[in-house]
């Protein structure tokens, strides 16, 4: 078994995206701008919010936070996202969700200008993503198959299964993998013989949102597993979706929670930040 290190990679993608920054910089003169904006004060979104804030400090990128309190209105957050589309340092958008109860988490996502949506949110970009036409890479998603590319773990012609279908992680999930031949399940929670479904997985990605919800016994001998979740144990302990030390002897390779996908879905951002840029700028070299 071999665990996969989502920090390593991570670091990989980055280092790239650094190198990238700096020739931008001296070739075109211009520096990619990524806008945070974080409103309330949840605790995990604040620490989200401070990760992504220092990735962008490692390439070289220009970063601007904008924290809004919790009672800030739909029509004041819009204004700020009409603000920020128009704002020509500014070429990533990116409001951290989840919103507090009383705010229209579509209607802000909608707003963004689709060229500035590095999260790939707008119905926009999900269509191009649907066409396997990429401006923007769903960030989790996309960090999933970098890790896989990474380690060599092929996709074609495989099973894949993945435990959940969020728009965020799950459908685009499928998607990414549909899109290098493999044979994609979707489950969920009216999903019959979970277990069963689970047991058939070379790949299986879970992305339920619940504590150690993939037990050894729904894993095949051999399988990668990809774990997204990031949840709380009994004892308020980091842990994904996967019970890990149940699961990893039976693994090929393993993602662990933390350093595992969490640290791709940033440097996924970067990459994302990185060619709005370069697309808001026509450079193409
Ligand atoms: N909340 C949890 N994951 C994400 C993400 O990838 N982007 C944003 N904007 N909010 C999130």
């Amino acid at each position: 078994m071999q665990i996969i290190d989502g920090k390593k990679v991570s670091a990989n993608v980055k280092e790239s995206v650094r190198l990238e920054t700096d020739r931008l910089i001296a070739e075109h003169g211009v520096t990619p701008g990524l806008a945070v904006v974080i409103v309330g004060d949840d605790p995990a979104s604040r620490v989200y919010v401070n990760n992504k804030k220092k990735a962008c400090g490692l390439v070289g990128f220009k970063s601007e936070e904008y924290a809004l309190p919790a009672e800030t209105t739909q029509e004041e957050l819009l204004a700020l996202v009409d603000t920020l589309n128009k704002k020509p340092d500014i070429n990533g958008i990116l409001v951290q969700l989840p919103l507090p109860e009383h705010l229209d988490d579509k209607a802000v996502i909608e707003r963004i200008s689709p060229e500035k949506d590095v999260d790939a949110f707008h119905a926009v970009n999900v269509g191009k993503i649907m066409l396997g036409e990429y401006d923007f890479l769903p960030c989790t998603p996309a960090g999933v198959m970098e890790m896989l590319r990474q380690y060599e773990i092929p996709v074609e012609g495989r099973e894949c299964v993945v435990i959940g279908r969020s728009n965020i992680v799950g459908k685009p999930m499928g998607m990414l993998l549909l899109h290098e031949n493999g044979t994609v399940t979707i489950c969920h929670s009216r999903t019959k013989n979970l277990k069963e479904v689970c047991q058939r997985a070379d790949i299986l990605v879970a992305a339920v949102g619940k504590a150690k919800f993939v037990t050894a016994d729904m894993v095949k001998d051999g399988a990668v597993v990809i774990d997204v979740g990031m949840n709380r144990d009994e004892n308020g302990k980091l842990c994904g979706d996967v019970d890990f030390e149940n699961v990893k002897d039976k693994c090929s390779y393993i993602t662990p929670v933390p350093g595992g996908v969490g640290p791709m879905t940033i440097a996924t951002l970067m990459k994302n930040t990185l060619k709005a840029c370069r697309l808001q700028n026509g450079i193409d070299d």
